[in-house]
């Protein structure tokens, strides 16, 4: 059986589905933004970095070339709708965060507040930024981690009880809560 060849352009449709992030930054006149990001990945252990990939006329980039921290949020299924308001377009300035109904707590080490409602957060300060095509790739050094109490299991992400939100493309979304074990 032959393979179907896909446009290149549609090679990330396929590296899917993938663990979605709100992240939270400000600007210099401290205003708050918040927007969901699919295209994240930990770079490295030692020191803890962290990725992700901006399109560069996001609020989110702006302000991170203004104060150049951020704040990953790990968002729940619980508060997948109100992860899709952040992502909508709204002026630069707007506090997605309140306009979605959420709430934001102060960070220990960065700026950007945190989401309350995330179970986890990992704070982060920007250790460099490439180009990268139409995005911009952003790492950032993680400073502080926190997690919501009984969001682990042996050491890992409890997925059948955080349901972590993984996003297909565009509104399809899998809920991370079935386990499967390859021993
Ligand atoms: C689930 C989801 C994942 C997204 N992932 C990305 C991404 O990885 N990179 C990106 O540039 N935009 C991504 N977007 C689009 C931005 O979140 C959206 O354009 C948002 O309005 C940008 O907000 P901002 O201008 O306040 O930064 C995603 C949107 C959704 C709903």
């Amino acid at each position: 059986m032959a393979f179907e060849k896909l446009d290149n352009k549609n090679a990330y449709r396929i590296l899917a589905p993938r663990p979605t992030i709100i992240v939270t930054t400000i600007n210099s006149k401290n205003e708050v933004n918040a927007a969901p990001f699919s295209f994240t990945m930990p770079v490295s252990m030692d020191p803890p970095l962290v990725a992700f990939a901006s399109v560069p006329s996001h609020d989110t980039y702006q302000n991170i070339e203004e104060i150049p921290e951020f704040v990953v949020n790990i968002p729940p299924e619980t508060i997948l709708e109100k992860l899709w308001i952040t992502g909508e377009k709204f002026p630069y300035g707007v506090n997605e965060i309140e306009k979605a109904g959420l709430n934001q707590i102060p960070s220990e080490l960065v700026a950007p507040p945190k989401i309350k409602e995330c179970v986890g957060h990992l704070e982060c300060k920007v250790e460099w930024i490439k180009d990268a095509g139409d995005h911009n790739l952003i790492v950032g050094r993680v400073v502080r981690t926190d997690i919501k109490p009984g969001s682990l299991k042996d050491g890992l992400l409890n997925v059948e009880k955080v349901k972590p939100v993984l996003h297909l493309g565009g509104v399809d979304f899998v809920v991370g809560d079935h386990l499967r074990k390859v021993k």
